[in-house]
Protein backbone atom coordinates (compact mmCIF):
# COMPACT_ATOMS: atom_id res chain seq x y z
CA UNK A 1 0.00 0.00 0.00
CA UNK A 2 2.75 2.42 0.98
CA UNK A 3 4.69 1.84 -2.65
CA UNK A 4 0.95 2.48 -4.71
CA UNK A 5 0.59 5.81 -2.44
CA UNK A 6 4.54 6.44 -2.81
CA UNK A 7 3.69 6.58 -6.58
CA UNK A 8 0.66 8.40 -5.86
CA UNK A 9 2.71 10.69 -4.85
CA UNK A 10 4.69 10.74 -7.20
CA UNK A 11 2.43 11.65 -9.55
CA UNK A 12 0.37 14.04 -7.88
CA UNK A 13 3.49 16.27 -8.27
CA UNK A 14 2.20 16.95 -11.60
CA UNK A 15 -0.43 19.41 -11.22
CA UNK A 16 -1.89 19.09 -15.08
CA UNK A 17 -2.90 15.13 -14.21
CA UNK A 18 -6.28 17.17 -13.11
CA UNK A 19 -6.59 18.62 -16.32
CA UNK A 20 -5.44 15.54 -17.91
CA UNK A 21 -8.40 13.14 -16.13
CA UNK A 22 -11.28 15.86 -17.10
CA UNK A 23 -10.05 15.71 -21.09
CA UNK A 24 -10.73 12.32 -21.04
CA UNK A 25 -13.40 12.07 -19.29
CA UNK A 26 -14.81 14.86 -21.37
CA UNK A 27 -13.28 13.47 -24.85
CA UNK A 28 -15.17 11.31 -27.39
CA UNK A 29 -12.94 10.92 -30.15
CA UNK A 30 -9.93 10.08 -28.74
CA UNK A 31 -6.59 9.29 -30.88
CA UNK A 32 -3.49 7.52 -29.48
CA UNK A 33 -0.18 7.75 -30.52
CA UNK A 34 1.82 5.01 -29.22
CA UNK A 35 5.80 3.76 -29.56
CA UNK A 36 7.93 0.97 -27.91
CA UNK A 37 7.45 2.47 -24.42
CA UNK A 38 4.61 0.92 -24.06
CA UNK A 39 5.65 -2.50 -24.27
CA UNK A 40 9.12 -2.41 -22.23
CA UNK A 41 6.81 -3.96 -19.52
CA UNK A 42 5.66 -6.50 -21.30
CA UNK A 43 9.61 -7.32 -21.54
CA UNK A 44 10.26 -5.78 -25.42
CA UNK A 45 13.37 -3.04 -25.10
CA UNK A 46 12.66 -0.07 -26.54
CA UNK A 47 14.85 1.22 -29.24
CA UNK A 48 16.57 4.87 -28.04
CA UNK A 49 16.94 4.51 -24.04
CA UNK A 50 20.11 3.43 -22.62
CA UNK A 51 18.93 0.19 -21.88
CA UNK A 52 16.61 0.13 -25.51
CA UNK A 53 17.78 -2.06 -28.72
CA UNK A 54 20.29 0.46 -30.58
CA UNK A 55 22.52 0.78 -27.27
CA UNK A 56 22.33 -2.92 -27.07
CA UNK A 57 23.47 -3.58 -30.65
CA UNK A 58 26.10 -1.23 -30.41
CA UNK A 59 27.65 -2.07 -26.70
CA UNK A 60 27.55 -5.73 -28.28
CA UNK A 61 28.84 -4.60 -31.65
CA UNK A 62 28.15 -8.34 -32.52
CA UNK A 63 26.80 -7.28 -35.99
CA UNK A 64 28.79 -5.84 -38.92
CA UNK A 65 27.09 -2.07 -38.50
CA UNK A 66 28.34 1.26 -39.37
CA UNK A 67 25.44 2.44 -37.08
CA UNK A 68 22.59 0.42 -35.03
CA UNK A 69 19.50 2.11 -37.05
CA UNK A 70 21.16 -0.10 -40.48
CA UNK A 71 19.44 -2.76 -38.55
CA UNK A 72 16.31 -1.49 -39.98
CA UNK A 73 17.95 0.01 -43.15
CA UNK A 74 16.37 -0.99 -46.50
CA UNK A 75 19.17 -0.75 -49.01
CA UNK A 76 21.51 -2.60 -45.87
CA UNK A 77 19.02 -4.92 -46.29
CA UNK A 78 19.07 -5.81 -49.55
CA UNK A 79 23.03 -5.86 -49.65
CA UNK A 80 23.34 -7.83 -46.66
CA UNK A 81 20.08 -9.67 -45.35
CA UNK A 82 21.92 -12.10 -43.06
CA UNK A 83 22.39 -9.57 -40.81
CA UNK A 84 18.87 -8.88 -39.79
CA UNK A 85 18.28 -12.18 -40.16
CA UNK A 86 20.86 -13.40 -37.54
CA UNK A 87 19.08 -10.82 -35.59
CA UNK A 88 15.21 -10.88 -36.23
CA UNK A 89 15.00 -13.55 -33.37
CA UNK A 90 14.79 -11.07 -30.93
CA UNK A 91 12.35 -8.64 -32.02
CA UNK A 92 10.23 -11.67 -33.05
CA UNK A 93 6.76 -11.30 -31.15
CA UNK A 94 6.53 -14.62 -29.49
CA UNK A 95 5.06 -14.82 -26.20
CA UNK A 96 4.27 -12.00 -25.26
CA UNK A 97 1.38 -11.00 -22.79
CA UNK A 98 0.14 -7.14 -23.29
CA UNK A 99 0.86 -4.21 -20.67
CA UNK A 100 -1.45 -2.40 -19.15
CA UNK A 101 -0.98 0.28 -21.28
CA UNK A 102 -2.36 -1.84 -24.49
CA UNK A 103 -5.07 -3.10 -22.12
CA UNK A 104 -5.97 0.41 -21.55
CA UNK A 105 -6.11 1.24 -25.07
CA UNK A 106 -8.82 -1.45 -25.31
CA UNK A 107 -10.91 0.14 -22.19
CA UNK A 108 -11.41 3.14 -24.40
CA UNK A 109 -11.79 1.25 -27.40
CA UNK A 110 -14.89 -0.72 -25.38
CA UNK A 111 -16.16 2.48 -24.09
CA UNK A 112 -16.51 3.89 -27.18
CA UNK A 113 -14.02 6.75 -27.27
CA UNK A 114 -10.94 5.46 -28.90
CA UNK A 115 -11.05 7.05 -32.72
CA UNK A 116 -7.77 5.00 -33.37
CA UNK A 117 -4.54 4.05 -32.30
CA UNK A 118 -1.82 4.89 -34.04
CA UNK A 119 0.58 2.31 -33.24
CA UNK A 120 4.75 2.66 -34.39
CA UNK A 121 5.16 -0.91 -32.30
CA UNK A 122 5.73 -4.51 -34.79
CA UNK A 123 5.03 -6.32 -31.91
CA UNK A 124 0.98 -6.87 -32.48
CA UNK A 125 0.18 -6.62 -28.95
CA UNK A 126 -2.34 -3.85 -29.39
CA UNK A 127 -4.28 -6.42 -31.55
CA UNK A 128 -3.65 -8.87 -28.91
CA UNK A 129 -4.82 -7.18 -26.32
CA UNK A 130 -8.15 -6.84 -28.62
CA UNK A 131 -7.78 -3.57 -30.20
CA UNK A 132 -9.76 -3.65 -33.25
CA UNK A 133 -8.84 0.04 -34.42
CA UNK A 134 -4.86 0.34 -34.19
CA UNK A 135 -3.19 1.18 -37.48
CA UNK A 136 0.54 -0.36 -37.62
CA UNK A 137 2.11 2.59 -39.09
CA UNK A 138 5.37 0.95 -39.04
CA UNK A 139 3.62 -2.43 -40.40
CA UNK A 140 4.59 -5.63 -38.25
CA UNK A 141 5.49 -9.59 -38.86
CA UNK A 142 2.29 -10.29 -39.81
CA UNK A 143 2.88 -10.94 -43.06
CA UNK A 144 6.04 -10.80 -45.53
CA UNK A 145 7.01 -9.67 -48.93
CA UNK A 146 9.25 -10.67 -51.88
CA UNK A 147 11.38 -7.75 -52.45
CA UNK A 148 11.59 -8.81 -56.02
CA UNK A 149 8.16 -10.24 -57.65
CA UNK A 150 6.39 -8.87 -54.69
CA UNK A 151 4.50 -11.70 -53.55
CA UNK A 152 2.85 -11.53 -50.04
CA UNK A 153 2.65 -14.31 -47.94
CA UNK A 154 2.10 -14.85 -44.35
CA UNK A 155 4.27 -14.13 -41.63
CA UNK A 156 4.31 -18.05 -40.34
CA UNK A 157 5.64 -18.81 -43.65
CA UNK A 158 9.26 -17.37 -42.65
CA UNK A 159 9.07 -17.79 -39.10
CA UNK A 160 10.95 -21.10 -39.29
CA UNK A 161 13.55 -18.66 -40.80
CA UNK A 162 13.82 -16.04 -38.68
CA UNK A 163 14.19 -18.83 -35.73
CA UNK A 164 17.11 -20.70 -37.24
CA UNK A 165 18.28 -17.27 -38.72
CA UNK A 166 18.53 -18.27 -42.30
CA UNK A 167 17.29 -15.86 -44.88
CA UNK A 168 14.21 -16.56 -47.07
CA UNK A 169 14.24 -16.59 -50.72
CA UNK A 170 11.46 -16.70 -52.61
CA UNK A 171 10.17 -19.84 -54.51
CA UNK A 172 7.93 -18.07 -56.84
CA UNK A 173 11.07 -15.76 -58.18
CA UNK A 174 13.68 -18.83 -58.32
CA UNK A 175 10.93 -20.75 -60.48
CA UNK A 176 10.27 -17.36 -62.54
CA UNK A 177 14.09 -17.05 -62.84
CA UNK A 178 14.34 -20.88 -64.17
CA UNK A 179 11.23 -20.42 -66.54
CA UNK A 180 12.62 -17.56 -68.22
CA UNK A 181 16.33 -18.82 -68.43
CA UNK A 182 14.91 -22.20 -70.20
CA UNK A 183 13.34 -19.48 -72.82
CA UNK A 184 16.56 -17.62 -73.26
CA UNK A 185 18.44 -21.28 -74.16
CA UNK A 186 15.28 -22.09 -76.34
CA UNK A 187 15.38 -18.82 -78.34
CA UNK A 188 19.49 -19.19 -78.57
CA UNK A 189 19.49 -23.06 -79.59
CA UNK A 190 16.83 -22.02 -82.59
CA UNK A 191 18.42 -18.68 -83.20
CA UNK A 192 21.88 -20.98 -83.74
CA UNK A 193 20.32 -23.67 -85.92
CA UNK A 194 18.27 -20.83 -88.27
CA UNK A 195 22.38 -19.52 -88.52
CA UNK A 196 23.84 -23.10 -89.84
CA UNK A 197 27.21 -23.75 -88.61
CA UNK A 198 28.62 -20.46 -88.54
CA UNK A 199 29.52 -19.30 -85.09
CA UNK A 200 27.93 -16.17 -84.34
CA UNK A 201 30.24 -13.49 -82.77
CA UNK A 202 27.96 -12.95 -80.15
CA UNK A 203 27.99 -16.73 -79.34
CA UNK A 204 31.46 -16.25 -77.76
CA UNK A 205 30.25 -13.28 -75.28
CA UNK A 206 29.48 -14.49 -71.65
CA UNK A 207 26.03 -12.81 -71.69
CA UNK A 208 25.34 -13.74 -68.06
CA UNK A 209 26.11 -10.35 -66.50
CA UNK A 210 23.24 -8.92 -69.52
CA UNK A 211 21.00 -11.75 -68.08
CA UNK A 212 21.57 -10.33 -64.34
CA UNK A 213 20.62 -6.99 -65.57
CA UNK A 214 17.60 -8.03 -68.26
CA UNK A 215 16.58 -9.75 -64.30
CA UNK A 216 16.70 -6.37 -62.42
CA UNK A 217 20.18 -6.92 -61.24
CA UNK A 218 20.38 -7.28 -57.23
CA UNK A 219 17.23 -8.49 -56.13
CA UNK A 220 17.57 -12.44 -55.88
CA UNK A 221 14.07 -12.42 -54.30
CA UNK A 222 14.54 -12.10 -50.36
CA UNK A 223 11.51 -12.48 -48.82
CA UNK A 224 11.54 -9.65 -46.10
CA UNK A 225 8.54 -9.01 -43.11
CA UNK A 226 5.81 -5.94 -43.55
CA UNK A 227 7.70 -3.87 -41.06
CA UNK A 228 8.58 -0.40 -42.76
CA UNK A 229 12.76 0.05 -43.19
CA UNK A 230 14.14 3.20 -42.93
CA UNK A 231 14.12 4.48 -46.76
CA UNK A 232 10.97 2.97 -47.18
CA UNK A 233 7.76 5.08 -47.44
CA UNK A 234 5.01 4.14 -45.02
CA UNK A 235 1.76 2.35 -46.45
CA UNK A 236 -0.66 5.09 -48.10
CA UNK A 237 -3.23 3.67 -45.55
CA UNK A 238 -1.69 6.12 -43.05
CA UNK A 239 -2.14 9.46 -44.84
CA UNK A 240 -5.76 7.95 -45.43
CA UNK A 241 -6.81 8.04 -41.92
CA UNK A 242 -4.82 11.04 -40.51
CA UNK A 243 -6.72 12.99 -43.26
CA UNK A 244 -9.87 11.03 -42.09
CA UNK A 245 -9.32 11.42 -38.27
CA UNK A 246 -8.22 15.12 -38.23
CA UNK A 247 -11.65 16.37 -38.97
CA UNK A 248 -12.79 14.14 -36.03
CA UNK A 249 -10.30 14.16 -33.21
CA UNK A 250 -10.90 16.03 -29.86
CA UNK A 251 -7.77 14.52 -28.09
CA UNK A 252 -4.74 13.14 -28.93
CA UNK A 253 -3.09 11.15 -26.11
CA UNK A 254 1.20 9.90 -26.81
CA UNK A 255 2.54 7.61 -24.92
CA UNK A 256 5.64 5.82 -25.03
CA UNK A 257 7.58 6.93 -28.08
CA UNK A 258 10.54 9.62 -28.25
CA UNK A 259 8.89 10.92 -30.96
CA UNK A 260 11.99 11.03 -33.23
CA UNK A 261 10.71 8.99 -36.23
CA UNK A 262 8.71 11.16 -39.07
CA UNK A 263 6.11 11.12 -40.54
CA UNK A 264 4.23 9.43 -37.42
CA UNK A 265 6.15 12.24 -35.36
CA UNK A 266 4.76 15.12 -36.88
CA UNK A 267 0.80 13.84 -36.38
CA UNK A 268 1.57 15.95 -33.46
CA UNK A 269 1.60 19.22 -36.00
CA UNK A 270 -1.24 17.53 -38.44
CA UNK A 271 -4.16 17.74 -36.40
CA UNK A 272 -5.80 21.12 -35.65
CA UNK A 273 -4.19 23.13 -32.43
CA UNK A 274 -7.52 23.38 -31.11
CA UNK A 275 -6.90 19.47 -30.51
CA UNK A 276 -5.49 19.34 -26.92
CA UNK A 277 -2.45 16.96 -26.53
CA UNK A 278 -1.27 14.80 -23.68
CA UNK A 279 2.19 13.36 -23.40
CA UNK A 280 2.83 10.39 -21.32
CA UNK A 281 6.54 9.43 -21.45
CA UNK A 282 9.15 8.25 -18.93
CA UNK A 283 11.68 10.53 -20.53
CA UNK A 284 10.48 14.58 -21.53
CA UNK A 285 10.18 15.51 -25.36
CA UNK A 286 12.00 19.09 -25.96
CA UNK A 287 11.07 19.37 -29.49
CA UNK A 288 7.60 19.52 -29.63
CA UNK A 289 5.70 20.90 -26.89
CA UNK A 290 2.20 18.92 -25.83
CA UNK A 291 -0.04 20.78 -23.52
CA UNK A 292 0.32 18.30 -20.50
CA UNK A 293 3.36 16.25 -20.15
CA UNK A 294 2.73 13.42 -17.69
CA UNK A 295 6.45 11.83 -16.66
CA UNK A 296 6.61 8.70 -15.44
CA UNK A 297 6.10 4.68 -16.23
CA UNK A 298 3.74 4.44 -18.58
CA UNK A 299 1.51 1.65 -17.02
CA UNK A 300 1.47 3.44 -13.48
CA UNK A 301 0.25 6.74 -15.25
CA UNK A 302 -2.88 5.33 -17.39
CA UNK A 303 -3.57 3.15 -14.06
CA UNK A 304 -3.77 6.26 -12.36
CA UNK A 305 -5.87 7.66 -14.41
CA UNK A 306 -8.14 5.20 -14.63
CA UNK A 307 -8.55 4.61 -10.79
CA UNK A 308 -9.47 8.64 -11.12
CA UNK A 309 -11.89 8.06 -13.55
CA UNK A 310 -13.05 5.40 -11.92
CA UNK A 311 -12.29 2.84 -14.66
CA UNK A 312 -10.85 -0.52 -13.92
CA UNK A 313 -8.43 -1.85 -16.48
CA UNK A 314 -8.86 -5.52 -17.31
CA UNK A 315 -6.53 -8.08 -16.41
CA UNK A 316 -4.39 -9.92 -19.14
CA UNK A 317 -6.22 -12.92 -20.55
CA UNK A 318 -4.61 -15.69 -21.80
CA UNK A 319 -3.93 -14.66 -25.74
CA UNK A 320 -3.55 -16.92 -28.66
CA UNK A 321 -0.44 -16.48 -30.44
CA UNK A 322 -1.11 -14.07 -33.31
N1 LIG B 1 6.91 4.16 -19.50
C1 LIG B 1 6.92 5.32 -20.21
N2 LIG B 1 7.82 5.61 -21.18
C2 LIG B 1 8.73 4.66 -21.44
C3 LIG B 1 8.79 3.42 -20.76
C4 LIG B 1 7.82 3.20 -19.75
N3 LIG B 1 7.79 2.06 -19.05
N4 LIG B 1 9.84 2.70 -21.25
C5 LIG B 1 10.42 3.47 -22.20
N5 LIG B 1 9.76 4.64 -22.32
C6 LIG B 1 10.02 5.76 -23.22
C7 LIG B 1 11.48 6.07 -23.41
O1 LIG B 1 11.92 7.01 -22.45
C8 LIG B 1 11.49 6.67 -24.83
O2 LIG B 1 11.35 8.08 -24.77
O3 LIG B 1 9.53 5.38 -24.49
C9 LIG B 1 10.24 6.08 -25.50
C10 LIG B 1 10.59 5.10 -26.59
O4 LIG B 1 11.26 5.82 -27.61
P1 LIG B 1 12.07 5.01 -28.73
O5 LIG B 1 12.94 4.01 -28.09
O6 LIG B 1 12.68 6.02 -29.65
O7 LIG B 1 10.93 4.21 -29.50
P2 LIG B 1 9.86 4.80 -30.50
O8 LIG B 1 9.60 6.24 -30.23
O9 LIG B 1 8.71 3.88 -30.48
O10 LIG B 1 10.65 4.66 -31.91
C11 LIG B 1 9.96 5.01 -33.06
O11 LIG B 1 11.89 4.35 -34.35
O12 LIG B 1 13.60 2.89 -34.92
C12 LIG B 1 12.33 3.29 -35.21
O13 LIG B 1 10.75 1.93 -36.29
C13 LIG B 1 11.34 2.17 -35.04
O14 LIG B 1 9.00 2.34 -34.45
C14 LIG B 1 10.31 2.71 -34.08
C15 LIG B 1 10.50 4.21 -34.21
Amino acid sequence: LSRILRRRTRLEQYSSIEDAVKLIKTSKKIIILSGAGISTSCGIPDFRSSTGLYANLQNEGKFDLDDPQQMFDISYFREKPEVFYSFAKQIYPSNFIPSPCHRWIKLLEDKGVLLRNYTQNIDTLESLAGVQNVLQCHGSFKTASCLRCKTRVPGQNIEPYIMSQQVPYCGICKAKRAEEMELQKKIKESLKKSKGKAKASWDDQDDSEEEEREWGGGEPGIIKPDITFFGQALDSEFDECLFKDREEVDLLIVIGTSLKVAPVSEVLTHIPHSVPQIYINLTPVHHVHPDICLLGDADSIVTYLSDRLGWNIPLPTAVPKP
